[in-house]
C-alpha cells in the first residue's frame, strides 16, 4: 500500500507502509504507463513510442488514490491521468526486501527417492501435470513411467511442456546401441557424465530418454546434479569454483555437414551471482590455449570436477525399463550411461530451456 508521495525535479518518492520506500524517475514512470493509449493489454505489449519521450519530463499532478492501493499521475503529453498500482511499483524495487527463495532441492544420491517417478497417466491432468513439473524443477530430473513405447509419447509429453526442438540430430529421434555394429556411434562403453551441447550458444533446456527395448545387460543411466559439485567445490577451494565461473571453455561439433563451436565457463552466474547454467562435456572440448599458470588451474579444476561427478555419492544411476522416460534439465543435470552388453533401443528429443522455463512460470513454479 502506497502510504505518502513526494514529488522530487526528476522523480516521484513513491513510500509504501512498513517503512519502506523507492525513488522511481519520471522518464521510467512515463515509459511504464500501461492505460489503453501505451499498453495493449491483450497482447502485454508496450504502445508507447519510448524515443519520441522527453527525457526531462515533469509531473503535471500525482496523488494517492483508493486508499493507496493506486498512484495517480497526470503527464503532460496525456488527456488522462495514469494509474500505477501499489503491487506493480513495489515490485519494481531495484532491491527487493524479501529475494523469492528458489524451492531447488540439490542433491547427492542418496536423497532421491520414489518421488522422482511418476506414472504417464498421472501427468496428463493439469494438477498431475504440475506436479510433475515442479518434480522436474526441484530435483532436474524425473522418471515418467508405463509410456507406450513409441516415438508420439515422447512428442506428447513434449507438446505438454513446449515443443520439440529441432537440431542436427532432427527432431524426435530414435537410437540403438548394438553390440553386432561396429560404428562408434552405437558405443556400448561407459559414458562418463556431462551435459549435451557445450559447443550451441543455447543448449538444449531438456532431453527426453524413452526406453524402447533393453535386452541387455548394465547401462544403466546416470544423473549428477550439476548444483551439487559446484556446492562441493565452492566449499573446498573458493578459487577454483570462482575460475569455473570465468574461465570460458570451448566446445565445438564438427562433421556431419556442420562445424558448431560455443563457449562459455562451466558455471555461468546471473547477476545475482546464481549459476543459471551448468555445462561440461570433455568429449567435445574444443583445444585451447592459456598460460601456463591459468593451464594448470584449468586442469586442476576440470580434475576435480569430472572426479566429482564420477564418484557414486553423486551419481544416480537406474536401469531404464521399457516404457519408462528419463526426462532432465540439461543446464543443471549431468548425464551419462554405464557399460552394457546386448541391445537397448532408445527414442527421445529435446526442448527448449525457454520453454521449460515458460511452462514452469505458467505454472506458478519457482
Ligand atoms: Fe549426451
Amino acid at each position: 500500500m502506497i502510504t505518502k508521495i513526494e514529488l522530487l525535479a526528476d522523480d516521484v518518492h513513491v513510500h509504501f507502509n512498513g517503512e519502506n520506500s523507492e525513488i522511481f524517475p519520471n522518464i521510467w514512470l512515463r515509459d511504464h504507463a500501461k492505460d489503453e493509449q501505451n499498453w495493449d493489454k491483450r497482447s502485454s505489449q508496450r504502445k508507447t513510442y519510448t524515443a519520441a519521450l522527453d527525457l526531462n519530463l515533469k509531473v503535471k499532478k500525482a496523488e494517492i488514490i483508493e486508499n493507496g492501493k493506486y498512484l495517480s499521475v497526470s503527464w503532460p503529453d496525456l488527456e488522462k491521468p495514469v494509474k500505477y498500482s501499489s503491487e506493480f511499483l513495489s515490485n519494481n524495487k531495484i532491491k527487493k526486501k524479501k529475494e523469492i527463495k528458489s524451492n531447488l532441492k540439490i542433491w547427492k544420491s542418496n536423497e532421491i527417492k520414489e518421488e522422482i517417478f511418476l506414472d504417464y497417466n498421472s501427468i496428463l491432468s493439469n494438477e498431475g501435470f504440475r506436479n510433475f513439473l515442479k518434480n522436474l524443477h526441484d530435483y532436474g530430473f524425473s522418471v515418467i513411467k508405463n509410456c507406450e513405447t513409441n516415438l508420439k509419447s515422447v512428442e506428447t509429453i513434449a507438446n505438454k511442456i513446449g515443443y520439440v526442438r529441432n537440431s542436427i540430430f532432427g527432431g524426435l529421434w530414435s537410437f540403438e546401441s548394438d553390440e553386432n555394429k561396429a560404428d562408434s556411434a552405437y558405443t556400448q562403453e561407459e559414458l562418463r557424465p556431462h551435459t549435451d551441447s557445450t559447443y550451441s550458444n543455447d543448449a538444449p533446456g531438456l532431453q527426453l530418454l524413452l526406453c524402447c527395448e533393453y535386452n541387455a545387460k548394465g547401462g544403466e543411466s546416470i544423473m549428477v546434479d550439476g548444483l551439487k559439485i559446484a556446492e562441493t567445490i565452492k566449499k573446498e577451494n573458493q578459487l577454483m569454483y570462482e575460475l569455473m565461473t570465468k574461465i570460458n571453455i570451448k566446445g565445438n561439433y564438427i562433421g556431419d555437414g556442420v562445424y558448431l563451436e560455443a563457449e562459455r565457463p562451466i558455471f555461468k552466474l546471473n547477476k545475482n551471482n546464481e549459476i543459471v547454467q551448468v555445462s561440461f562435456n570433455n568429449y567435445d572440448r574444443a583445444p585451447f590455449r592459456f598460460e601456463k599458470d591459468l593451464t594448470l588451474k584449468f586442469y586442476e579444476a576440470i580434475k576435480k570436477f569430472d572426479l566429482i561427478a564420477n564418484n557414486k555419492d553423486y551419481q544416480w544411476r537406474h536401469i531404464l525399463k521399457p516404457g519408462e522416460l528419463l526426462i532432465f534439465n540439461n543446464w543443471r543435470i549431468l548425464h551419462g550411461r554405464g557399460s552394457f552388453n546386448g541391445v537397448r533401443k532408445m527414442s527421445g528429443c529435446y526442448i527448449n530451456k525457454e520453454d521449460f522455463d515458460s511452462s514452469c512460470k505458467l505454472n506458478g513454479i519457482n
